[in-house]
């Protein structure tokens, strides 16, 4: 019968161009030849009761999408959301060539409205302020707690109540440095409600790192709390700021306000290093504020938010996201790529400090009224079961994580998972790197007992959402594949000379036409925007990814081709990791590039280039990587130091960094041509210091 169901399936599946599937029948009775034919169906039961369950269905959505978009996405804006003005005849606007002016991207222009608002105040109109909004989970077992929409809309409120007492206005900037705790869903909420903009810096990020962000988007006020334990140990989250703050200041931006929230269980308030007039107790002040705050209805193209992310130079790109369009388009992509419905308990294993941690632990979720776990501590304290006894214990339906845990968790073995029910689950959902095809299996076959469908969802903190991914209940499934664009999307595989390549292809993955969720500028720099998004394949947006399309239409992602490398799905510019070593005193020139780990994905590797007369030794190796540590944090410090007595360059003074990909990957006769470099004999010496 699976036989069956896979003909119907294919019969559906369209020919066509711009990534729609231009399925094989004749795959059905070959035997598996590789992975492109290794495919995955949906059960009968699962896209019987899915909200799209059928080629043909996404098929016919898709196409209304691509042809008529203004009335698609007004269509889903109109009817699930609230808008105190509704937009302009024209939804949206659209500039993405640089050859015809400045790149500009407009949806839903003149309407106001509020995410806030939808996310949380029209679930209690509608008389579910009595659902859970927040199931969190803290580190230790037995350490929990939840709120309801109605109680998330007072804590929200109270806290924009305080915020606009000290004079936080639309348009102002508010750093967030929190771990998973309520408050930060809540903090961010605050900040939406009342116009401001959040910038939330991930809590792993050094004080010197935090200090950069303060420095470019001067906010009035950095929330933070005192201290946070990560399994067994405790992190003065407060001493960082202090570092950062103390930084920012003589980087001429000096904040005013730190409000902190007292985490009990890690620290005690007498504890926390004080500055008076500065420093204020979250608890002292923000309960004694009302708990209803009106809202701020805000231009769809205001900005929402900030969030700091790598690129391929040593300097964070502020991307900026604006209300209406990355509001529609969270929630939407979060309702149909997990085929979400009102039963279901949703975990994103994913910290806020990233961009899907925003889209998709606090507003995509939310949006939908759904019920949302938020868990602070780490996935394998106390044991490696920690992640199927949180689904066990709040009956998660749609687990969302990254590649780069479900390796880990599956080179711990199974009895970890077994220990477990998990029949609550239904649909799983990775992001962050490419996902390896045994790891999917292990993902579907283990923790989803071969029953849950996986969304492996490609995008990035550019693009706000979902971009290519899994209708689950739709079409089979390729382990390893992000299958198809969503609605609205129109991804292209371009060749170096910015040619759209037709068929099976490999290439530059860019994206043709705007969609609602698309970042509208970094911030302080449209012109870096420009030149790095819009420059290299003009008419289109360049992600920086590279692509396959197999014959089937499918798309495999393979990888960052700028120098970009995703670390435990961590994004990391080499660049950043370079500025950071090269402040050593003792080192004089460093080259970094991504190197594949079982684990990670990709590990860091560096290059290092002492100064002269200075010896290599173990506490010097250290002592590197304490500089990564402390400019980055911890996330982004070297697996593997390679001393190099020199780089190899062109005779213009260029690093080959292929050559070095290739050192360092071992793959020794991939070397290629050396002749051009400048001093050809220091790629023996390299080699020869492999080992060291
Ligand atoms: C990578 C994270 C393959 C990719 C949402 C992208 C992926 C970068 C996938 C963005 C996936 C993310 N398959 N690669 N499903 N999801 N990536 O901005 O290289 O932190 O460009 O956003 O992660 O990382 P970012």
């Amino acid at each position: 019968s699976d036989r069956l169901r896979h003909a119907d399936f294919m019969s559906q599946l369209p020919s066509g161009a711009g990534g729609i599937p231009r399925l094989n029948a004749a795959i059905l009775g070959k035997p598996l030849s590789s992975e492109e034919d290794d495919l995955v169906l949906p059960s009968a039961d699962f896209s019987a009761q899915a909200l799209i369950s059928s080629p043909q269905q996404y098929q016919e959505m898709y196409k209304r999408s691509i042809e008529d978009p203004a009335g698609f996405w007004s269509e889903i804006a109109s009817s699930e959301f609230y808008w105190k003005e509704k937009w302009d005849p024209e939804v949206y606007s659209e500039n993405l060539d640089v050859r015809k002016g400045p790149i500009k991207i407009e949806w839903f222009k003149g309407a106001t409205t509020n995410i806030c608002y939808n996310a949380l105040d029209r679930t209690v109109e509608a008389g579910n302020g009595d659902k859970v909004a927040i199931y969190w989970e803290g580190n230790d077992l037995g350490q929990d707690g939840k709120l309801t929409y109605s109680e998330l809309l007072s804590k929200v409120c109270q806290l924009s109540n305080y915020l606009k007492h000290v004079g936080v206005k639309k348009g102002d900037a508010v750093v967030i440095y929190l771990p998973m705790l309520m408050e930060l869903p809540i903090a961010m909420l605050a900040c939406a409600r009342i116009g401001a903009v959040h910038s939330v810096v991930f809590a792993g990020f050094s004080a010197e790192s935090l200090a950069q962000r303060i420095v470019d988007c001067k906010p009035k006020v950095v929330i933070t709390c005192n201290a946070v334990r990560r399994g067994s140990k405790v992190i003065h989250l407060k001493d960082i700021v202090d570092n950062a703050l103390v930084e920012s200041e003589k980087n001429g931006v000096s904040v005013g306000l730190c409000l902190t929230f007292e985490n009990q269980s890690a620290m005690k308030r007498d504890a926390t290093k004080w500055k008076d007039g500065r420093d204020i107790w979250w608890q002292d002040v923000v309960p004694e504020y009302p708990t209803e705050c009106e809202v701020e209805w805000v231009n769809s193209e205001d900005p929402l938010f900030l969030l700091y992310t790598s690129g391929s130079t040593g300097k964070p790109k502020g991307v900026m996201h604006t209300t209406g369009g990355y509001m529609v388009y969270t929630a939407t992509t979060f309702k149909y790529a997990f085929d979400y419905k009102p039963s279901d308990v949703y975990w994103c294993s994913a910290d806020c400090g990233w961009i899907t941690g925003h889209s998709y632990v606090t507003y995509g979720p939310l949006l939908n009224g759904a019920s949302v776990v938020v868990f602070e501590g780490a996935p394998n304290y106390p044991d490696s079961g920690r992640c199927w006894d949180i689904v066990d214990k709040f009956n998660v339906t749609i687990f969302y994580t990254a590649p780069t845990l479900i390796r880990s968790l599956m080179r711990d073995g199974n009895e970890y998972v077994t220990r477990y029910s998990r029949k609550s689950l239904r649909v799983l959902g990775s992001v962050g790197e490419p996902i390896n095809p045994s790891a999917w299996r292990w993902f579907y076959n283990v923790i989803g007992d071969s029953r849950c469908p996986i969304s492996d969802t490609w995008w990035q903190t550019e693009t706000g959402g979902f971009m290519i991914t899994p209708i689950p209940g739709a079409w089979p499934l390729k382990p390893g594949s992000a299958t198809f664009p969503f609605f609205g999307v129109q991804p292209v595989i371009v060749d170096e000379k910015g040619n759209e390549l037709e068929g099976e292809c490999s290439g530059s993955l860019c994206i043709k036409k705007s969609w609602p969720g698309a970042f509208r500028t970094l911030y302080g720099d449209h012109e870096r925007y420009e030149t790095t998004y819009f420059k290299p394949f003009a008419g289109y947006y360049f992600s920086g990814d590279g692509c396959r399309r197999d014959k089937d239409g499918y798309h495999w992602l393979t990888g960052r081709v700028d120098d970009v490398i995703n670390v435990s799905g961590h994004r990391i510019g080499t660049a950043e990791v370079e500025s950071a070593l090269v402040s050593h005193p003792q080192c004089a020139e460093a080259a970094v590039v991504g190197v594949e780990h079982e684990v990670k994905g990709q590990g860091i590797y560096a290059f290092v280039t002492l100064v002269e007369g200075v010896p290599y030794s173990e506490e010097l190796r250290k002592s590197l990587i304490l500089t990564v540590r402390s400019q980055i944090g911890a996330f982004a410090a070297p697996d593997k130091i390679h001393w190099a007595p020199g780089l190899p360059k062109t005779r213009s003074g260029k690093i080959m960094r292929r050559i070095l990909r290739k050192i360092a990957a071992r793959q020794l006769d991939e070397l290629g041509d050396i002749s051009t470099l400048a001093e050809p004999s220091v790629v023996e010496q390299l080699i020869s210091l492999s080992d060291s």
